[in-house]
């Protein structure tokens, strides 16, 4: 069964989003030309859905985990993967293809699959948020996701990170004036949005999209203010890659002159 991403547009925010459809045969999916398109449209940043990338084989044997349970905020992502040889007949390949179609679509040259996650659990009705983790200046989030569920995964999309430093700088300063020492910058914005305040309140523009079972996609989570409405199983694949102009939250603030304590003070060693 082909089933195609569906996504809504809010023409007020600047986030492209981009879906095509996989090719059996990854070997020639993009032109050197086509690569750094990718690459751009990535960066800028904007969302890459490949649809179809797994068949239903794989589909099934990764779907052996999947479960009811709902996540709750900062639980563990699963209760370990199946160990039975069916799982591991589908786990392996499939981790080997998007590894492979992140190859060919961007042309990065990737020594392996990345940091994996696989996460069969249900989750639901997160605030809009930038991801918290830790990405080193002068380093993007290059993030892959599997739908491996039966249903779509739902995320509203809100701004990016440059769109609320550009139009909304004073609630940013007055949001993060208290910053601590190594504190990420997303959490007391994503607080703040819960509370009814800063540019991630409620009532902000969102794009609507609901990834097809078998899809995979690029967005990065540091610098794309996303929102998972609904979500079963999916697999995750991420990789850091330098980049020599940055765009992380660090430089951007700097870029845009968002005044921000404690921007690059990591935080303290904690006392032996
Ligand atoms: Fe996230
Ligand atoms: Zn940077």
């Amino acid at each position: 069964m082909n089933e195609v991403t569906k996504a809504e547009i809010d023409p007020r925010l600047e986030t492209p989003i981009v879906v095509m459809s996989c090719p059996e045969d990854l070997s020639e999916f993009a032109t050197p030309e086509q690569q750094e398109e990718m690459r751009r449209i990535y960066a800028q940043p904007g969302i890459i859905v490949v649809d179809n990338v797994m068949g239903e084989p794989i589909l099934t044997g990764l779907r052996e985990g999947l479960s009811d349970y709902r996540r709750k905020f900062k639980e563990n992502f699963n209760f370990g993967r199946p160990e039975t040889e069916s799982f591991k007949l589908a786990y392996s390949p499939a981790v080997e293809r998007i590894t492979e179609l992140t190859r060919m679509l961007f042309g990065y040259d990737l020594k392996d699959g990345g940091t994996m996650s696989y996460r069969p659990l249900i989750t639901a009705d997160e605030p809009l948020h930038y991801d918290t983790y830790d990405v080193e200046c002068g380093q993007m989030a290059l993030m892959a996701v599997l739908n491996f569920d039966i249903r779509p995964r739902v995320w509203n999309v809100g701004p990016t990170f440059r769109e609320i430093c550009r139009d909304s700088a004073a609630d940013i300063e007055e949001i993060l004036k208290k910053k601590k020492p190594g504190e990420s910058p997303s959490v007391p914005i994503r607080s703040a949005g819960l509370k009814g305040f800063g540019p991630l309140k409620a009532g902000t523009p969102l794009h609507r999209i609901e990834f097809a079972p078998g899809a995979v996609w690029y967005a990065n989570p540091k610098t794309i203010s996303h929102q998972i409405v609904y979500g079963g199983g999916a697999h995750f694949q991420q990789w850091n890659i330098d980049v020599s102009d940055c765009a992380c939250q660090a430089c951007v603030f700097e870029e845009l002159a968002v005044k921000v304590p404690n921007l690059r003070v990591p935080a303290p060693a904690t006392a032996a």
